[in-house]
Parts: structure tokens; sequence; C-alpha cells
């Protein structure tokens, strides 16, 4: 016999808290579980349509090979009965509004009086993240583009899935550290500290107008290959950087690096991102310690005079030290994960970096671990890889002539292309400022939806005609549709969230219904994106958003108006409360997915 279910404690759902139902319906299917399985609480709520739904069936193909012998239950179905039968006694929620399917699926069809009260109370109080007892420490190592090599579209993406993760985080209450890991201190600076010698021999007292960074890397790399004698001084000056005992070396050095920062910030500006550098130089100090240790432990063996370290399960090691003492990318991710772990005690560590890196990262993540820096139980790390960028010939992103696309000129080129896009709408009867705020949500918009809106894993083709279609999954469609939801309301000059409270709220239409199911359901797709750290998923859901809303929008009056024949003047007849607030939770909700995609609504467009 199942042990009797306790009483699930009501929860909250006051203010804009809409995440307290779904934690609410999970906790009463494990405390179904629990009583009748008891002792084997895992749970695996989700939410499925409309509905929240507890994935049963395949918990319980689990079930059934851990009690092997003996098992009571032949399908899926007894067992969800069997679940359904145990669930606690709630104040929100009844038996009967739970289903079991022939799947085993559980779905609870939330009843139109709690999905009238979450409604209400995000109008009143705006979408409001869940409460968080204590406060996790997060750092997003994102973007991290090589100094002097110009920022290409790899780390566009890094830097807008980066953004997107932080917002996230932060909406959810952890505290993120934003971290900029810049390449700054490769062996590239040797041929590019010796050119600068040679074209700006004054750079001592004057600064070098540098200007076009690509092409002075272009320059000395051309020189760097053809002329040996300028490859042996390129060298000296490395080793010289890395000693760090010459002070010219290490000013102009420290002049590349700062020309290049400028020109980051620019674009970091543009799509309002905000980082905080710490890159490869700064762990430079804690390397020799780092790689002492690890000798002093017996980790490290020699291999042509390079120091290397072989790691359990890997099978490339780890270079620490290379032939001539100088250390490598690898010494410094393993300084950094260090000195994140330990020194500023991090809680979980996202590292946003292409596909082609995961080797190189879980060699490193395993490494922490092996020589006890990092404890899993304790510290969550994850690799967020991303795929390449294509063009739409489906190579390699370059520009016409073959080059790398230059950061600043495509978002250049998105700035004019969205422009092409407003003008075909209505854009001439904004004011100026309206029209510039647009233009940026727009063209900014779509570079990082298109982005974000697919899956990450995948390669991503670049097209600005798809990423500016009016129709379709798109930056412009979803802000168009914000738009749409958020001007009934003010320009009809109502206050909702006042009005709402004095008018009662119940929805019974089907389109009303959907929207409303739909909207309660982002609490949950944020519980998934910060388990699984996939955006596209919030894509998708804005989107099911937008379409669902329009339907409501074309097929239910909001406000009606009576016309004067004489002077066409329009003047309110009548307002449906209800539906109002509805089209502001919906706005609510969107311009708050939105924002964690990194993305700027605007009223008017
Ligand atoms: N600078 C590197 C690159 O452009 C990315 C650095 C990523 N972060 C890290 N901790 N390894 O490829």
């Amino acid at each position: 016999q199942p042990a009797p279910v306790p009483t699930y404690q009501p929860v909250d759902l006051s203010e804009g808290r809409m995440v307290a139902l779904f934690d609410h319906v999970r906790n009463m299917l494990e405390m179904g579980i629990e009583a009748t399985f008891p002792g084997k609480g895992f749970a695996n709520a989700m939410l499925v349509g409309s509905n929240v739904s507890y994935k049963s069936a395949a918990a319980l193909t689990l079930l059934k090979r851990i009690d092997g012998l003996g098992f009571p239950y032949k399908t899926a179905h007894d067992i969800a009965s069997a679940i359904h039968k145990n669930l606690p006694k709630s104040t929100l929620l009844e038996s009967s509004h739970f289903e079991v399917d022939e799947r085993g699926f559980i779905t609870v069809v939330v009843p139109a009086k709690l999905l009238a009260t979450i409604l209400t109370n995000i109008v009143v109080h705006g979408v409001l993240p869940p409460k968080q007892e204590k406060k996790k420490r997060v750092i997003i190592d994102f973007s991290s583009p090589n100094i002097a090599k110009e920022m290409h579209v790899g780390h566009l993406r890094s830097t807008i899935i980066g953004e997107s993760l932080c917002r996230l985080l932060e909406y959810r209450g952890f505290e993120v550290l934003r971290v900029n890991h810049v390449g700054d201190w490769g062996t590239q600076f040797g041929m590019l500290i010796a050119h600068l010698k040679d074209e700006f021999p004054n750079f001592r007292n004057e600064s070098p107008p540098i200007g076009d960074l690509q092409a002075f890397y272009k320059a000395s790399k051309k020189r760097f290959d053809a002329d040996e004698e300028f490859k042996k001084r390129a060298y000296t000056e490395v080793v010289k950087l890395q000693a760090g005992t010459d002070a010219d070396v290490r000013h102009a050095w420290k002049l590349i690096c700062d020309e290049s920062r400028r020109e980051f910030e620019l674009i970091y500006k543009r799509l309002h991102v905000t980082i905080k550098e710490k890159g490869e130089s700064f762990y430079q100090p804690m390397m020799p310690s780092v790689v002492a240790d690890l000798e002093k432990r017996g980790f490290v063996q020699v291999e042509d005079g390079r120091k290397i370290m072989f790691v359990p399960d890997q099978a490339v090691p780890l270079t620490v030290e290379k032939s001539d003492g100088g250390y490598t990318y690898d010494t410094s991710d393993l300084a950094a994960i260090k000195y994140r772990i330990e020194e500023e005690h991090a809680d979980w560590i996202i590292y946003v970096v292409d596909v082609g890196q995961s080797l190189h990262l879980e060699t490193v993540f395993s490494a922490a671990k092996h020589v006890g820096w990092l404890d899993p139980a304790k510290v969550r790390v994850d690799h967020v890889a991303f795929g390449l960028v294509l063009g739409e010939d489906g190579k390699k992103f370059k520009t016409r002539s073959g080059d790398t696309v230059r950061l600043v000129d495509l978002l250049d080129e998105a700035v004019e292309r969205a422009k092409v896009v407003l003008d075909s709408k209505r854009g001439g009867d904004l004011q100026p400022e309206e029209y510039a705020a647009a233009l940026d949500a727009v063209s900014y918009g779509a570079v990082k939806y298109a982005d974000l809106s697919t899956s990450r894993t995948s390669d991503y083709t670049f097209s600005f005609d798809r990423m500016l279609k009016l129709v379709g999954n798109t930056a412009p469609y979803l802000l168009y549709a914000y738009t749409r939801m958020s001007s009934i309301a003010r320009n009809a000059g109502i206050d909702v969230s006042k009005e709402i409270a004095k008018h009662p709220c119940e929805f019974t239409e089907g389109p009303e219904l959907a929207l409303a199911r739909a909207l309660i359901r982002f609490p949950e797709i944020l519980n998934r994106i910060t388990d699984d750290l996939m955006p596209h998923t919030l894509g998708s859901f804005l989107y099911e958003i937008c379409q669902l809303y329009s339907t409501f929008y074309e097929k239910l009056r909001i406000i009606e108006h009576d016309v004067d024949k004489a002077t066409g003047t329009k003047t309110i007849k009548s307002i449906h409360y209800p539906r109002l607030a509805l089209c502001e939770a919906a706005s609510l909700v969107l311009k708050q997915g939105l924002s964690i995609l990194g993305m700027d609504v605007v009223g008017k467009m």
C-alpha cells in the first residue's frame, strides 16, 4: 500500500511570479511518485502544448528496470494512473485537473480561473523572476576575440549567445560575472611588436596612428612569412614580452592592445553588450606557480623539451610550458579555471566558445577535476558550443573578395537593410528619435535574433534577406507584433494595471484560453534554457505567442469604437478588460523574453 500523501503547501502566486505554478505542479507530481514508488522520487515535469505534463512514460521504463520482477504495473498508462491517484492535495489544482493519456503522459489543464489570477498578477506587478534563496555566482566567458586580429563572425556568435545567457541568468537572480577572455598573449605579438617598432620608431613618445589593425596585422604577417631575419626578431620580441623585463616591448604590446580594445568597444556599444576584459595576460603572473604546483604533484612530464600533462580519458595532452619556457593557451585556461574557482568563488562557469574548441575545453575541465581544483558536485562547468557561420553559398562566410567579414561592415549593412524594411512599412510618420530607436531595434535585433532563433549547435547561414523578412520567425515580425500588442491600451489612453483591479477577469473563448495557457509557460521555458543553455527554445516560444496573439486579435473584439459619420472621429464604445489584460500580459512577456535575447523593443515602428 502506498504511503499516505501529505498535503502540498500552497504556493504564493501573487505578484508576477508565475514560475510558482510550474514548480507547484512539478512538486505535486514528484510527491505522487514518491507516494506510489517510495524512494523513487525522480521527476521530469514538462509542459506540453498548453498544459503541464509529466513525462511518466520515460520515468517508468526506468522504474521497471529498477524494480525488476514483481513490478505490478504493465503499461505506462498504469503507472501514470497510479501517480495520478496519489497526487497530494493542493489549494490550486484538483485531481480532476490532471488527465492521464495512453502514452502515460499526465497533463494538467490549468483551470480558467487560475489563468485569470496569474495573468492579472502579471499585469499588475510585471513579469517577475522566481525568488532565489542563495545568490549563486556564475562566470560567463564569452566574446573573447583575439587582439589585433579583427573580431570576426565567430566572435559575433559568441558575443550574441553569451550576452543572452548573461541576461537570462541575471534575470533569474544569479550574480553574473561577464568575462572577456581576450587573446592578448599569443605568439602573434612578436611580429606585431617588431613591425610596430619599424613602422613607428617614435612609438615610445607618440601614440602611433595604427588605424586599420587588420591591415597592420596582414602587413606584419606578410613580412613574417617572407623574411627570415624579421621572423627571428619577432621571436625575440615574444620572448622579451613573456619575460616581462623589457619596458619598451611591454609598451608596444599595450599600444596594440589598446587599439584593438577601442575597436571591440565600438561593436559592444552598438550591440548593447556589457563585458569586462580579463584576457590571457591577466593570468600570466599565476602561470609559473600553476606549472610548478602541477610538476611538484607529479602531473607533468617532459617530451621534446616541452612540459606536458596527460589527462585521464583525454586523447591529447595539454602543453603547460613550451621548450623555450613560454606558456600556452592551455596554460592560460588552466590558470583561469583555477582562479575562477578558488579566487572568484564561482558556483558555475560557462564558456561560450565555438565547437572547434570542444576538445581543448573538455581536456581543461578534466584536468581541473583530476588535480582537484574542480569538484563537479559543487561547481557546474559548461561549454556552450556553437557551429560555424556560413554564407548563403553554404561555404564559410566571406566577403565577395574572399576576405573575412569585418563586424563593423556587417553591422553597417544591417542598418542599411533595416532602413529599407522600415521605410516599406510606415517609418515615414515617426519622429526622428522614434525612427532611430526603431532602426536600432530592427537592425541589431535581426542580427541577434537570426543567430539565437536557430539551435546554436548547428552551423548557421547568415542571410540579411531572411533575417529581415516581415513574416515568419524573424526579429521584424516579433517587433511589429510587440508594437501591436502594446499600442492598444496606449492609444486608448488606458492604464490597464489600474483598471484590471476594478473589473473581474475571466477567459472563456478558445483563442483567449490558448493565448493565456501559452503565456503561463514562460517560466518553464526559462527553466529549460537555464538547464540546457539553448536559447532558441525561447525564440520559438515567443514566436508562438505572437501567432496565438494574432489569431486572438483577429477573432475577438478588444475595444469597440463609435465613428462619427460626419467628422470621422472615433470614440470608445466598449472595452473588454480581460482581453485588454491579456494583450498587456502578452506584451510584457514578449518584452521580457526579447530582452533576454538581447533585444530592445519599441512602441512604434
Ligand atoms: N580567444 C579565443 C579564440 O578566439 C577564445 C577564448 C575562449 N575562452 C577561453 N577561456 N578559452 O578562439
